[in-house]
Order: C-alpha cells, then sequence, then structure tokens
C-alpha cells in the first residue's frame, strides 16, 4: 500500500516506473556488500567505528604510520577476497546486461565484489578506486587487478582481533617512536614495506581514494558524459548513507535531470539518508536488505535471479 504522502513504498508501482524508464543510475555504497558479510561505516552494523576508519583512510595517516594503514587495508583485502558477491550485485550486473546503454552504476564500494559479480566493466564506475589496485605515494605507478593475499608477507592478517590494528594505540607509539628512534613500535617499519618497482623511493599503497584526495579524472568525466547525454529517469540510491561528496551529489545531479529516487536502504527516513533525505511523494523507499530487495524490485527487467542468493 502506498502511503497519502510520499515516499511510495508499493513494489508494483515501482514496476511500472521503472518499465517506462529510459535510463537508469545507480550510486551504491557499502550496504550493498553488507550481505556478503562485508562491514560498514556507518549506520547499523558499522564495524569499522571502533577502529576508527576515517581516521587511517587519509595520506596524512599513511605518512604516519603506514604500516598500520596497510595493516587496515590487507585485512579488508582479505575479507573481501572471502567475501562472495550477492544477490544485489547480480540483480545490477543483470540490469546492466538488460541496459547495455541506458544504465550505469556508481559504486563507492573498493571491495571487488560487483566486478566479481560478472558487472560490466564499462558500466561500472568505481568512485573510490579498488582495494585491489596498488599504486605509488609518490609517482604515478599503478597496478590493476592485484589479488595477492597478503599482498606481502608482514601484512598477513588473520583476525580483527589482530593487536595489531589497534590504532588509536599503535599511531600514538608510531609518533612516540618517530620522535624517539629508542621507543618500540608494534607496527611495520617502513623500510619494510614494499616500495614502487619504478621509483624506488615511494612506497605501495592501496588504490583507494583516501579522505582528501580527489576522485579519479577519467571516471568523473565518463560519468559526466553519460549525464549529459540524456535526461535520467531513475536513480537507485542503494545501501549508502550518501554523506560522502562528491559522490552523495550524484542524487541530486540525477534529480535534476529529471529522476525519481529510489532508496533501498537498512534504514528508514528515521536513519541517516544524506542527499537522499529529501524524499518527494513519487519517489520510493524499500527498506531492508539490498540482496533481498534488488532482485524484487528489478525482475520486471531482469526476471528470476538463477541459482543465487
Ligand atoms: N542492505 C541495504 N543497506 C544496508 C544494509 C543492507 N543489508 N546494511 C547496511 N545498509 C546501509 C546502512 O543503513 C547505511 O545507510 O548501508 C549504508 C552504509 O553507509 P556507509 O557505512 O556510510 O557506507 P557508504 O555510504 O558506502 O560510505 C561512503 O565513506 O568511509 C568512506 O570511502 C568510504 O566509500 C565509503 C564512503
Amino acid at each position: 500500500m502506498a502511503s497519502i504522502h510520499g515516499p511510495i513504498t508499493d513494489v508494483s508501482e515501482f514496476h511500472e516506473v521503472l518499465k517506462s524508464s529510459k535510463r537508469i543510475m545507480a550510486l551504491c555504497g557499502a550496504g550493498l556488500s553488507a550481505a556478503s558479510g562485508l562491514g560498514t561505516f556507518r549506520g547499523a552494523g558499522g564495524m569499522w567505528r571502533n577502529h576508527q576508519a576515517t581516521s587511517l583512510a587519509t595520506p596524512e595517516a599513511f605518512e604516519q604510520d603506514p604500516g598500520l594503514v596497510w595493516l587496515f587495508y590487507s585485512y579488508r583485502r582479505h575479507k573481501a577476497l572471502q567475501a562472495k558477491p550477492n544477490a544485489g550485485h547480480y540483480a545490477l550486473t543483470e540490469l546492466s546486461k538488460e541496459m547495455p546503454d541506458d544504465f550505469i552504476t556508481l559504486t563507492q564500494n573498493v571491495d571487488g565484489l560487483s566486478q566479481r559479480a560478472g558487472h560490466p566493466r564499462e558500466q561500472l564506475k568505481l568512485l573510490h578506486g579498488s582495494l585491489f589496485d596498488i599504486k605509488c605515494f609518490d609517482c604515478d605507478r599503478i597496478e590493476l587487478n592485484n589479488y595477492d593475499d597478503p599482498f606481502h608477507p608482514l601484512l598477513a592478517i588473520d583476525s580483527e582481533e589482530d593487536s595489531r590494528l589497534a590504532p588509536a594505540e599503535n599511531t600514538e607509539q608510531a609518533r612516540a617512536a618517530y620522535e624517539d628512534p629508542n621507543v618500540d613500535t608494534t607496527t611495520i617499519n617502513p623500510d619494510d614495506l614494499p616500495h614502487c618497482p619504478d621509483c624506488k623511493a615511494g612506497l605501495l599503497r592501496p588504490g583507494v581514494v583516501w579522505f582528501g584526495e580527489d576522485l579519479p579524472e577519467d571516471t568523473l568525466d565518463e560519468v559526466s558524459e553519460w549525464i549529459e547525454k540524456d535526461k535520467i529517469d531513475l536513480i537507485l540510491v542503494i545501501g549508502t548513507t550518501a554523506t560522502v561528496w562528491p559522490a552523495a551529489g550524484y542524487v541530486s545531479e540525477a534529480t535534476s535531470k529529471g529522476a525519481k529516487v529510489a532508496v533501498i536502504n537498512m534504514d528508514g527516513l528515521d536513519g541517516e539518508l544524506g542527499a537522499a533525505s529529501n524524499l518527494r511523494d513519487d519517489d520510493f523507499l524499500f527498506q531492508g536488505d539490498a540482496s533481498k530487495i534488488l532482485p524484487e524490485i528489478l525482475k520486471p527487467i531482469i526476471g528470476e535471479l538463477e541459482g543465487v542468493h
């Protein structure tokens, strides 16, 4: 049943809008991969809160304690490789195949699960890079699709309880170590971390976009080009608090091109929906697990997903 005042929660009403939509965009966040067992950053079940993920995801943190930042990313690579894509990823893959020119997915996720679900590469825009790209901190070197686990023997992490992952303590110790070379630190000596094979001087680092860094220019250009081409009928805002910019700005870019908004999120209007919180009466809100909701709401176009849970 649709409520008198929006957003609409009725699946059959959404199906009608979906079927009449010519150009569709999706903006995805960590919630898409939650059913695969990967933690989100904020909102219900944000597993990194205790680890202060946002304070580790900066170039400054890497400069201060590259060993600690690498351990954090090594753990995330390990977890992402253990995880399997879920039905939400596969549903988006199918929609992409059905609409090769008229559906693009912008993802903030760096976990590689959409790629492993077979999402056509040219329809997947990695706004925040990938855990599996390795860059040099100093020069332009970038290596794509490195799935070594661990990336380096010193970076092997078997559990979240690994004492080397306690950020505050270790960062403090690391700071003390810089001031006094006799102070011991439990994080890794930067000299022992992998260095760039090209420039030799720079440390290698994960190819993700850290706070304060620019998003990949080519990717942003491709997205703008797609957006500018024509009007947009629908934007699916999936599993994201839509609070991190410029990614969150794509919601209003889509609505300014005529799009209706459909939010798919574990949280409802009383949660944090950021740039997608001002839903209008003819927008949609589907509260729950994206891995259950996406196959259901996209069914008129993608049909039944076979053998995926
Ligand atoms: N299905 C749908 N939504 C879910 C599910 C689920 N199973 N589980 C959690 N969610 C929702 C949460 O309610 C929350 O709104 O997913 C959202 C996750 O939000 P964030 O943790 O803020 O993740 P995201 O929006 O991707 O963060 C953006 O922040 O730290 C940076 O670079 C990082 O790309 C990341 C960016």
